[in-house]
């Protein structure tokens, strides 16, 4: 099998000072990638913030031969994403490869949760994601070439208790791939996202016998690929977890289409509305194959 490698090629990894970004920064820098290691330094709940976190990556990667530069800008806000895309350019020339990773936590039941535990784990994640994207599709649009990786989870994509803010945004990210994808897919630019599950700071004393075998490093192979110039898919949403990966899809059951458009019919029907019959089941690739899936069945009815 020939080596997917990066020689020439430049990444941005956000929150790449400690957990899974630190991993994909080593991992693509050992494979020639030139890795912009972005990390604001700041405790798991966003508070405060240091320069050394990134640093210390940086110096990890020169000590083991690679190329590596380090910022410490914010991804949380417009002029933040623009710094960090600027300083990949300045250190580098340009920008391949984006992974949108950095993160924090503010978990508490939704009834309690106030105005800025709301704000701030949005900001984050989902904003971020979009203000660290935007300067760098702009370069990947015009040099017809890029890979992003937005990082989703589990939480947002199946629920957990305590992360209503947390999940909202990570499943913000799972439609802001879909549509990215979309957007990207003529100019040579692919986006997909992982749903990791990994021993970082994030999951520390939580995963029980299971974090003994989910190392960061486990999650990190998928990241290459995706990032890879030799990846095929776009669009897609994986699970990775210690070696186990699974594609994640939206689907939707065959459906029913209502003789009698009441509450009652519907009450009647759910079981079938809801039947998850694989060999019956819709994957659609877009909103407007989504809406020719349904144009399709209200002719069969008309
Ligand atoms: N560890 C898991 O099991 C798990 C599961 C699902 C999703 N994730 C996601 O994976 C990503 C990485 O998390 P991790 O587990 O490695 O935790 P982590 O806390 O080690 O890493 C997150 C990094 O992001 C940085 N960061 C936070 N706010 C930032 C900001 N505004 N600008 C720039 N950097 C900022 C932090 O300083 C930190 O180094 C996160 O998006 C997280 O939500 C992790």
């Amino acid at each position: 099998m020939t080596e997917l490698r990066f020689d020439g090629r430049v990444a941005i990894i956000t929150g790449a000072g400690g957990g899974l970004g630190r991993s994909h920064a080593l991992l693509l820098a050992s494979r020639g990638a030139h890795v912009l290691v972005n990390d604001l330094g700041g405790a798991l709940d966003g508070s405060g913030s240091s320069a050394s976190a990134a640093q210390r990556v940086v110096d990890e990667i020169t000590a083991l031969g690679g190329s590596a530069a380090a910022n410490h800008d914010s991804v949380a806000t417009a002029e933040g994403g623009e710094a960090i895309v600027q300083a990949a350019l300045d250190a580098f020339g340009r920008v391949d490869v984006l992974i949108n990773n950095a993160g924090i936590l503010r978990d508490k039941a939704f009834h309690k949760m106030d105005a800025a535990f709301i704000d701030q784990v949005i900001d984050v994640h989902l904003k971020g994601a979009l203000y660290v994207s935007q300067p760098a599709f702009a370069l990947m649009r015009a040099q017809g070439y890029g890979r992003i990786v937005n990082t989703s989870s589990a939480s947002g994509l199946f629920g957990n208790f305590g992360q209503a803010n947390y999940g909202a945004a990570k499943a913000g990210l799972a439609g802001f791939t879909r549509v990215l994808a979309i957007e990207g897919a003529e100019h040579g630019i692919k986006v997909n996202a992982i749903a990791p599950i990994a021993l970082t700071r994030m999951t520390e004393g939580i995963l029980g016998d299971l974090a003994a075998k989910v190392a960061p490093e486990t999650v990190s192979p998928l990241v290459a690929y995706l990032t890879n110039e030799e990846c095929t898919v776009n669009g897609h949403i994986y699970s990775v977890a210690g070696g186990r990966i699974a594609r994640i899809f939206v689907a939707e059951t065959y459906g029913v289409v209502l003789k009698e458009n009441t509450p009652e019919a519907i009450q009647d029907q759910l079981t079938q509305i809801d039947d998850l019959d694989v060999t019956r089941l819709h994957e659609p690739t877009s909103l407007d194959s989504e809406t020719m899936i349904i144009a399709k069945a209200l002719s069969e009815v008309a």
